[in-house]
């Protein structure tokens, strides 16, 4: 069980009457438990486009998906319960904005679970408990959202989705603009969720800072089209990352820089400045 592409196609209609492919032919297998996903490529590469397809919010213009065993085509179908698949992959959106739309935060975060049926005082209890893990106070309970700024709309958004407890938990670029204490706090409790549920988590990210500390499997597309699917430490030792037009994580590019001034030779594969720090000393001490 999980998410399966099966070479799909996604064409925008464009106002000039052309079409406009934003994934093409994606061919992907995301099962529910054990993997914990980074989605990277350049601007417009079409991550979001792929990850509105895993809920099925968007529809493939050709090829299908499968979704916890619902077959997904062209148009929608009646005989498909789109709410369940929504409980089983519960989407950030990349832009809150789009996802927050009641009176104050309380309402927002409860909206999911009464959606499915949960009784009006645990679905308060959820919107509490779902706003702490994200790092908010409860006094934004009673906040009104568009009043929030960027960083906090972005968080309450994710202890909407949180609170619905979804099997499968898609984040398009949850930690974008937030401070670097905000980002830990949110990647540490992704992890955690990770490691305590099982349940597969995936995370649209440009930070490959985070891909090479935090993730198992990457997947990249580079002009709508499956570019990459593996290991972090496969990737950051090739030369894939330069075709994909994708930067390479700092540590790697200070023990490169510190290897050439210095002339030294530090291992480059080094994923927190902690470990930078270690192999820094353990060179040193035998020198
Ligand atoms: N609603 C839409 N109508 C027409 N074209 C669209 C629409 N949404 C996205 N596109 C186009 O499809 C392509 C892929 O967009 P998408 O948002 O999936 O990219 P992305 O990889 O998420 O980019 P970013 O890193 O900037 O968020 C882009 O060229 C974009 O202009
Ligand atoms: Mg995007």
């Amino acid at each position: 069980m999980g998410i399966y592409f099966n070479e799909v196609t996604h064409e925008y209609a464009s106002y000039s009457k052309k079409t406009y492919k934003a994934i093409h032919n994606i061919t992907l297998k995301i099962e529910k438990d054990h993997e914990f996903v980074a989605l990277v490529g350049h601007t417009g590469s079409g991550k979001s486009t792929l990850a509105k397809h895993m809920n099925a919010l968007l529809f493939p213009t050709s090829g299908s998906l499968d979704i916890f065993g619902n077959h997904i085509t062209q148009k929608r179908d009646k005989k498909i319960s789109y709410n369940s698949i929504r409980k089983n992959v519960g989407l950030v959106f990349q832009f809150p904005e789009y996802q927050l739309f009641e009176e104050t935060v309380e309402r927002d975060i409860m909206f999911g679970p009464l959606n499915f049926k949960i009784p009006e005082e645990e679905a308060r209890l959820l919107a509490k408990n779902a706003l702490k893990l994200v790092g908010l106070d409860e006094s934004y309970l009673k906040r009104n959202p568009f009043n929030l700024s960027g960083g906090e709309k972005k968080r309450v958004s994710i202890a909407g989705i949180l609170a619905i407890n979804p099997e499968i938990l898609v984040l398009d670029e949850p930690t974008s603009g937030l401070d670097p204490e905000g980002k830990n706090i949110l990647m540490n409790l992704f992890k955690e969720i990770h490691e305590k549920t099982n349940k597969t988590i995936i995370i649209i990210t440009h930070d490959m800072d985070l891909v090479y500390q935090y993730f198992n499997r990457v997947i990249i597309l580079k002009d709508s089209e499956l570019s990459y699917d593996g290991t972090p430490d496969k990737l950051f030792k090739s030369d894939i990352l330069m075709d994909n037009h994708l930067d390479y994580p700092n540590t790697i590019k200070t023990m490169k820089y510190l290897n050439k001034e210095l002339n030294k030779n530090f291992n480059i594969y080094q994923k927190t400045a902690a470990d930078v720090i270690k192999e820094i000393k353990r060179v040193m001490s035998n020198e």
